[in-house]
Parts: C-alpha cells; structure tokens; sequence
C-alpha cells in the first residue's frame, strides 16, 4: 500500500468520514443493476440520502415511480426509498452532490473471450468532469488485479484531483447472491481494500455504516484478487464434479448420491452439484479476466482453461444424452416435441444471462426437433444480443406433458411441480439430479 503523504490539515478524509459516520453523507451509485440496486437500498434503508445513475432511461424512470426492475426486489423496497429521498437519475453532472461515488456497471467479455471495459472506463469519462475534492470513489465490478489503479487512479490523477489527500479510492468486491434469502446485503462480509492507507479507511467507514462486518486487505489489487479467487474457485470446482458426472455415468454411479454422501465428512469437504453448464454474469465470465491479466506475466492459468472448456461441453453432454434415450425409444432427434423445464440460469430467479439452458435449445433447434419451454419466471422468451426464440412459457398440465417426446430438465425451480411432471412425461432428462430414484422414464444427465 502507498503512503499517504499530507498532513491532517490538508485532508479531506476527517471531514468525509465523519459524514459517512453519521450518515449524513450523500451515496452515489452509478450502474443500478442486479449489485447497484440492493446496495441502493441498503444506504438508504439506514438513513443515507442516495442518488442512483444509470444510463438506462427506462430503468430510471421505473425506480422513479417506485418500481424494482428486478424480479427478487419487491416494488415497495424502492417505493420505501423514494419516500425517503432516493432519486434515479442519468444527469451525470449531479455526480458532484455525492461524497461516494460507487461503481457498479458490467465487465463482460468481448467477443475474443477478453476483458471489456468500457463501462468501467465509459462510467469513469463521465464523472470525472463532475469530481470534487471530499469524495470517496469505490469501484465493485468484477475485474482483474490493477484495473482500479491503472484505470481509475490514473485518470483521476489526471484530472488534478490528489488522491489520497483530495479524494479517495478503494475497490470492493460485490458478492450478491440474488435469489440467496440466507443472506442480505448488509450480512455478506465486504472485503475493502484502498489505494493508500487514508483511502482504506475512509473505505472503512463508506462500508462499515451499512455492512455489518468490514474485511480490510492491504490492495486494491488484493481485493480484486479475492473476488476473482472466490469465482474461479466455484468455476473450478464445478468443472471438476462434471467431469466426476460423466465418469460416474458411465459406471453407473449417481453422482448425487456420491456428493451427499462425501458431504457428511465434517471437514475438508465442500459438496459442488453438477449441471447443465455454467450461468449468470459471473462464474463463465470473471475467471477470464484473469486469464488475460495473467498473460501479461507470461502466465498460464490452466485450471481456469480446463475447468472453462469442461463446463462449456456440458450442454452438448445433455443433448448427447437426450439424443440417445430418445433413440433407445425409436426416435430420432429430428422432429420430436421437446420440452425445455426452466431457462433462467439457475434456480428461483429470472436472470438468463449466459443461461446454459439456452445454449441447450440452440443445439436441439440446430437438430431438427420442435422446441417449447416452461418457465414461472420467464414468461416470455427475452430479447438477447445472440440468441432468438419467439417462444413465450407454456403451462405445465398431465395433457400437455404427455404430448412432449422428452422433457429436458435445465433449472431445477422450486415452483415445478416434479410429482406430476414424473408421473405424466414420456421421458425426462434430468440435468439437475431432481430425480434421486430411478425411473423408467427418467435419463440423468
Ligand atoms: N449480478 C451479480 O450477482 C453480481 C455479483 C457480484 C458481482 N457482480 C459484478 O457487478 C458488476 C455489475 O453487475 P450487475 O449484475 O449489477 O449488472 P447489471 O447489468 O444488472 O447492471 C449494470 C447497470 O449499469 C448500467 N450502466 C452501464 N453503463 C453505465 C454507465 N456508463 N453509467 C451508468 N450506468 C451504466 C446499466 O444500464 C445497468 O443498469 C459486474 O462487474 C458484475 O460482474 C455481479
């Protein structure tokens, strides 16, 4: 960590920390999305007068009138705030009303696999016109060890702002876990870690009002490290218990059953599911950006190649065996009535970003078979930048069960109804290990 090299007369930070201490500060979040918007509601919750800016005019008008854009937050949580002075906005320019400024735009990949940055940089390039003097700037988009000071730092040095003395940076990592209702916001430790010395404790307070308990390290680039770290390892561990899946397949072991029973070993074992691939925002994505950080020391991270390209052969693996129970039935592929059960990429929640199940679908749709889904939380199929299906949700009755060739179960939400699902489908593929027991009528995959 730097050294900060002012005096305490020349700091902004006594004055700022007391302002976030007290809760009279005012919370900016910029990218009010699936991270921005819970954390929104949490300063506010605890009595922090917050300004959300996105760029998305839809969005902001929405949480404007009082309404979540998101399917897990209820409407009255953002009625609630708006009563208590939350306002949405895209003026940038109100940037200089906030003493924090919280990043929370998306790091997706582009389409060579790379980081891409642009929002972060795109977000940065629009508030620096609009910093002042006695701001906190806290970056939480997934990314690799750097960015906050090659990106951030840079820039705002740049612009004659002193950091450290004038204003303060500090990265921490987002670990929402949306649909999770064993956790809130202020229950997930939040792991800080600043460009200097005074920026970390100044990030220390900008948590510590509104997150039960504050894990400081000595870097942002250790901060952004721990993220990383914490999502490759799910990655890695999931690529590792599918390739356990197929092994297991072929000697007719259920592996469900093998990872209970591992599980009841009181230490030195945390049980990972298999499925039909990986989803959401994070998992497929953030190991990446390490990946391409790391070449830039000669490295190679080979365990986030292999556990990506293991992962990303799972949708094939459960059309591969959806293919040939339907062959052990007389059927080809070709011209069967399929039934997709749930698109969202993982239980109880509607998010179909990077949604195996519809990777799934493009590969039955490519063979011929005529394709429907269910979904309670989607009922329409999405617009998506590289997918399209004009598909809409059907309903799930014994008649029109028994009317599909194979039913391919992708997201095991808890809404189904698996009772009836068993008792009047031909044939289901299960991805998800529902079905403990075997079946006749039941492939698991
Ligand atoms: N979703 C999760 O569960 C999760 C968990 C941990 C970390 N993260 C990380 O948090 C970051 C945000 O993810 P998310 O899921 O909230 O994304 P999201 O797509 O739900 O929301 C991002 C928001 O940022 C807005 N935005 C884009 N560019 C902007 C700009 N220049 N100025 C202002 N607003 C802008 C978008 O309109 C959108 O509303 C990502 O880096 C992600 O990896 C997400």
């Amino acid at each position: 960590m730097m050294n900060d090299t002012m005096t305490a007369d020349d700091s902004k930070a006594p004055d700022l920390m007391r302002r976030l201490n007290s809760r009279t500060a005012t919370i900016g979040i910029v990218g009010m999305g699936y991270v921005g918007q819970p954390l929104a509601l949490r300063y506010s919750e605890v009595g922090f007068r917050v300004l959300g800016f996105d760029i998305d005019t839809d969005k902001i008008a929405e949480l404007n009138a009082g309404r979540s854009s998101i399917a897990h937050i209820d409407d009255s949580a953002i009625a609630r705030a708006v009563e208590n002075g939350f306002e949405a906005t895209q003026d940038m320019m109100r940037a200089r009303e906030a003493d924090a400024l919280i990043i929370c735009v998306p790091t997706p990949l582009n389409k060579y696999r790379e980081p891409d940055l642009s929002f972060v940089t795109g977000t940065l390039e629009s508030l620096l016109p609009h910093l002042r003097a006695g701001q906190v700037i806290s970056l939480e988009s997934t990314t690799y060890p750097g960015t906050t000071e090659e990106e951030i730092v840079t820039r705002v040095t740049q612009s004659g702002l002193k950091v450290g003395s004038d204003v303060f940076i500090v990265y921490s990592p987002e670990r929402e876990d949306p649909g999770n209702s064993d956790f809130s916001t202020h229950t997930i430790p939040k792991v800080v870690g600043g460009h200097s010395q005074t920026c970390l404790e100044v990030g220390k307070a900008l948590y510590g009002s509104v997150i039960d308990k504050v894990v400081p390290v000595s870097s942002t680039r250790a901060a952004e490290m721990t993220k990383l770290l914490e999502n490759i390892h799910r990655a890695v561990n999931i690529g590792l218990v599918n390739e356990m899946k197929i092994v297991a397949d072929r000697m007719g072991i259920d592996l469900f059953e093998v990872i209970d029973a591992a599980a009841t070993k009181p230490f030195g074992f945390t049980p990972y599911y298999p499925g039909p691939g990986l989803g959401g925002h994070c998992i497929p994505i953030d190991p990446f950006y390490l990946t391409w950080k790391a070449r830039e020391y000669g490295l190679h991270t080979r365990f986030i190649e292999l556990s990506g390209e293991v992962n990303r052969a799972m949708p094939e693996y459960v059309v591969g065996k959806l293919s040939s129970a339907l062959n052990d039935r007389g059927k080809p592929l070709k011209g069967s009535r399929i039934l997709i059960l749930g698109i969202a990429y993982k239980k109880n929640v509607d998010d179909m970003r990077e949604s195996p199940s519809v990777e799934i679908m493009e590969l039955i749709r490519a063979a011929g078979a005529e394709l429907e889904y269910s979904d309670p939380h989607v009922p329409v199929f999405p617009r998506m930048r590289e997918h399209k299906f004009d598909l809409a949700s059907v309903s799930l009755s014994p008649e029109m069960l028994a009317g599909y060739d194979a039913v391919v179960l992708t997201t095991d939400h808890a809404k189904f109804d698996y009772k009836m699902i068993r008792a009047h489908a031909a044939l289901i593929v299960d991805s998800r290990g529902v079905y403990r027991e075997a079946a006749d009528n039941v492939v698991k995959a």
